[in-house]
């Protein structure tokens, strides 16, 4: 498979703060790669950097066949990002919004091309319609089509379905496949569990850290958990019992049951079964989940980097949006 990204020790500092580590992405033409992490992990940097608009201190790789340090004006020309808080003119219709950032990127036909981006993403029949008056779902569409005027070969999306409903997203990321389906390679951000499902790949990355990359399903075999589920009275109790018992890693609460994970199957079997039949709880073997191998890794890098302290914080003075002026 021929790569869209492939990118290998990309460091970057934000002065004494070290938030992206030896970061090494590879990512498929036409593939939908799905970029996870806790606030501050340092996604949006990465994705920053791999578009140009942030110089890496260090590291190398190409973009769409692209030197990343040399080429990234081609690279920008060739990729459309959705930045994490895209804003609008609320009251300028979608055409005159998509119209406005045509002119802005002096694209060629812009005419065409925005009843291109109209067309292409099903918004024809609102094109008179204020951006202010759209729902959430509606102004998602709008942002991937700003950023899709100048038919690019790559999208880096970060965060694009933040704050909008289960069946707008649902439809988004039908659209998302559609475009992978034609060609278009998609890098994608987000916190949710349901989509990370969605991606053809994945990675996780917490505290400027790639933990882990590949198929879900790879992602998770790589983690080597068992995982059982516990349900009964009281589970809050229940927890802060189990957590304590030999082969137990991790106790999450999933609405009304407990996941209990940990890799020594053995030793984590015989804890449970011994325990749910002192307090009369329900033992279920279920397969391990994303979101338990996530909680996982973050577990694991949180107990390594202990006594760090929070920079996740992003200090007043220094613009999250702020570039290199490239
Ligand atoms: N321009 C900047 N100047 C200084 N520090 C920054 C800048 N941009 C980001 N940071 C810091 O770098 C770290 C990584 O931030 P980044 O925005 O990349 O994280 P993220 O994974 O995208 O988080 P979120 O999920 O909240 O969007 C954070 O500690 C942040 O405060
Ligand atoms: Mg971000």
């Amino acid at each position: 498979m021929t790569l869209a990204i492939d990118v290998a020790g990309l460091n970057k500092h934000f002065g004494a703060r070290h938030v992206v580590k030896d970061l090494n992405l590879q990512i498929g033409r036409g593939e939908i790669f799905g970029f996870l992490g806790p606030n501050g992990s340092g996604k949006t940097t990465s994705i920053r950097m791999l578009c140009g608009l942030l110089t890496p201190d260090s590291g190398h790789g190409q973009c769409l066949g692209f030197d990343l340090l040399r080429e990234h004006r081609e690279i920008k020309r060739r990729t459309g990002y959705m930045t994490q808080k895209f804003s609008f003119w609320d009251d300028l219709s979608i055409r005159e919004n998509l119209d406005f950032f045509a002119r802005l990127y002096q694209l060629p036909q812009r005419r065409r091309q925005v009843d291109a981006a109209l067309e292409r993403l099903g918004l024809c029949s609102r094109a008179s319609q204020l951006a202010g008056t759209l729902s959430g779902g509606w102004k998602q569409r709008l942002a991937l089509a700003a950023c899709m005027l100048h038919e690019p070969e790559l999208l880096l999306l970060d965060e694009p379905t933040a704050g909008v409903d289960p069946s707008a997203r649902r439809d988004f990321w039908e659209e998302l496949h559609r475009l992978a389906a034609s060609g278009i390679s998609v890098l994608v951000s987000t916190h949710y569990m349901d989509e990370a499902e969605r991606c053809h790949k994945l990675a996780y990355i917490a505290w400027g850290q790639l933990l882990a990359q590949g198929s879900a399903a790879s992602i998770i075999a790589g983690q080597a958990l068992h995982t059982w589920q516990v349900s009964g009275a009281a589970l809050n109790r229940e927890m802060a019992r189990l957590q304590h018992l030999p082969g137990v890693e991790q106790t999450v609460i999933f609405g009304s049951a407990l996941h209990v994970s940990g890799r020594n199957e053995a030793l984590l079997s015989a804890s449970l079964q011994a325990a749910c039949a002192q307090d009369q709880l329900t033992l279920q073997r279920i397969p391990t989940g994303l979101e338990d191998v996530f909680i996982h890794l973050m577990q694991s890098i949180t107990d390594q980097t202990q006594g760090i302290t929070d920079w996740t914080q992003r200090a007043p003075d220094q613009p999250a949006e702020a570039t290199d002026g490239r």
